[in-house]
């Protein structure tokens, strides 16, 4: 076989076929090949016509048709069958030669398989891939982590598959070994955060502005027009307005509340925890999710006494919708920060150098969490590379000034009328942690000094300090 193709495809499900085809559309020979035959030949039959597809029947063939330097992609399940294929793969390459994995892989696997197949000689880039499979068609966010020497020779093929905003194409290297998969982890846990505020909005809207789920999507329309214009927002409006057709119903009072939460936006917790970043926005999701899936559990508190209130007037509600704009819009500012921050953070732990502007310029396009927001993030990076938070940024600042009376007012309807609003106060609660001069750690230091001689420090004295609380006097020991 000649060694035509310029990329290869393996892993022909609908990530892998659309992205080949994506590659072939874009001008690219591609070789393609999947473990079961029949998909390879599917793909070409059906969309052979698009572009310029070489069928390889078995791995041999596969990596015959690539040119060298070899650039082979893996569109597999994450975990056991990417390492199988990894495995099948390797031993097959030469030094040089390049190992994509655009699967859903956990970041310290892709660490792990980049060291390992370094040692090899061998490029491997874990790129996280996001849009689902009309992203991997038309135009992904595509997050390639990896040597810079394999961005060099990848890049211009993502940027010319990658969605395009103003032009410009919705990748970037994001850092070495595993920062691309990190960098979408994120991505997934704020997409996590982001659907729960949405949410949570469209429940106090029902809830305590009494509106139906028509009147609230007319109300994400009108949204979707101003600061909160987003992918997110829009098809909201769209399952809101969505009527049953088997029962005349609204969709969203027909389809069962119970929410599962897969990989990612677990791992960004788990990881969170580790990194000790405060993700707790992203992590009050995750467990709304994972709390609406608990049917018993729900079945044993269902009844249980709940909030008080009247029903609002209209001008009331109206009022009330625009608190909740305003909480919506600032819980989502503290959540892509929080999100920022982890990234931040496993930057130092791991030694990624990431441009967070890069980051959300190339959120705009492509991905589920894209929006014009993440413009505003572009551009105050732009502005101040630097940034410890968004909100050291003026113009988020401001906004955030002018919406924390109608944020507590939201969250304190919420507590008073019974309805949970958990990302919501999370969020504020962050905002109010962070920006307190004392935090009760001061007492939780004391707590652990008393029961188990931790020792703590003093705001007023450098050293270690230990309190002997068993003695009368209780006598303060520098340790
Ligand atoms: N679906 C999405 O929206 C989406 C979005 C972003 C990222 N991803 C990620 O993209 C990757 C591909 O997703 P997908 O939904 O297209 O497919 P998938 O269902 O995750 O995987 C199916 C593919 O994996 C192959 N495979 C599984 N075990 C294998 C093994 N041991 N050896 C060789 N091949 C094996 C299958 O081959 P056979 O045909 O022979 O069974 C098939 O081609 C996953 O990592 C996923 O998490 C998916």
């Amino acid at each position: 076989m000649q060694a035509t193709a310029q990329i290869g495809v393996t892993g022909l499900a609908v990530m892998g076929r659309n992205l080949a085809r994506n590659f072939a559309r874009n001008g690219y020979t591609v070789a393609v090949h999947n473990r079961t035959p029949t998909r390879t030949k599917a793909l070409v039959e059906e969309f052979g016509h698009e572009g310029t597809f070489v069928a390889a029947g078995t791995a041999e063939e596969f990596v015959a048709a690539l040119e060298r330097p070899r650039r082979l992609m893996i569109m597999v399940q994450a975990g056991a069958a990417t390492d199988a294929v990894i495995e099948e793969f390797a031993p097959l390459l030469e030094p040089g030669d390049m190992i994509i994995d655009g699967g859903n892989a956990h970041f310290a696997d892709t660490r792990r398989r980049e060291r390992s197949l370094r040692e090899r000689g061998l490029h491997f880039v874990g790129a996280g891939v996001s849009g689902g499979e009309e992203g991997a068609l038309h135009g992904p966010s595509v997050m390639p982590g990896g040597s810079p020497e394999s961005y060099a020779s990848l890049g211009p093929m993502f940027e010319k598959i990658s969605a395009k905003v103003d032009g410009e194409p919705c990748t970037t290297h994001i850092g070495t070994d595993g920062a691309g998969h990190f960098v979408k982890m994120v991505h997934n846990g704020i997409e996590y955060a982001d659907m729960q505020l949405i949410g949570e909005a469209y429940d106090l809207l029902r809830q305590v502005a009494g509106l139906s789920p028509a009147a609230i999507a007319e109300i994400f329309r009108t949204w979707n027009k101003g600061r909160l214009d987003s992918y997110l927002i829009e098809i909201t409006a769209e399952v809101l307005s969505h009527v049953d057709a088997a029962t005349g119903k609204p969709f969203v009072d027909v389809v069962a509340d119970a929410a599962g939460q897969k990989g990612t936006g677990r791992w960004t917790v788990q990881t969170a925890l580790e990194l000790g970043s405060p993700v707790t926005a992203i992590a009050q999701a995750t467990f709304a999710r994972a709390a609406s899936g608990q049917a018993a559990l729900r079945g044993a508190y269902r009844g249980l006494p709940g909030g008080i209130g009247r029903d609002l007037t209209p001008y009331e509600a109206e009022r009330f919708t625009a608190q909740v704009e305003q909480a919506l819009y600032a819980s989502k500012v503290i959540a892509y920060d929080q999100g920022w921050k982890m990234i931040l953070d496993a930057a130092d732990e791991f030694g990624w150098k990431i441009d967070l502007g890069a980051v959300a310029k190339i959120w705009r396009g492509g991905c589920i969490i894209r929006a014009a927001f993440l413009d505003r993030i572009r551009a105050a990076y732009a502005t101040d590379p630097g940034l410890v938070s968004l909100l050291s940024d003026e113009g988020f600042a401001a906004e955030i000034a002018d919406a924390q009376v109608p944020w507590r007012e939201a969250v304190a309807t919420a507590a008073r009328r019974g309805v949970p609003v958990p990302a919501f106060s999370a969020a504020l609660s962050y905002y109010d942690s962070l920006r307190a001069d004392r935090l009760p750690a001061a007492l939780t230091q004391g707590q652990r000094d008393y029961f188990g001689a931790h020792t703590y420090r003093r705001v007023d004295r450098d050293g270690s300090f230990h309190t002997l609380w068993g003695e009368a006097d209780r006598t303060e020991t520098e340790v």
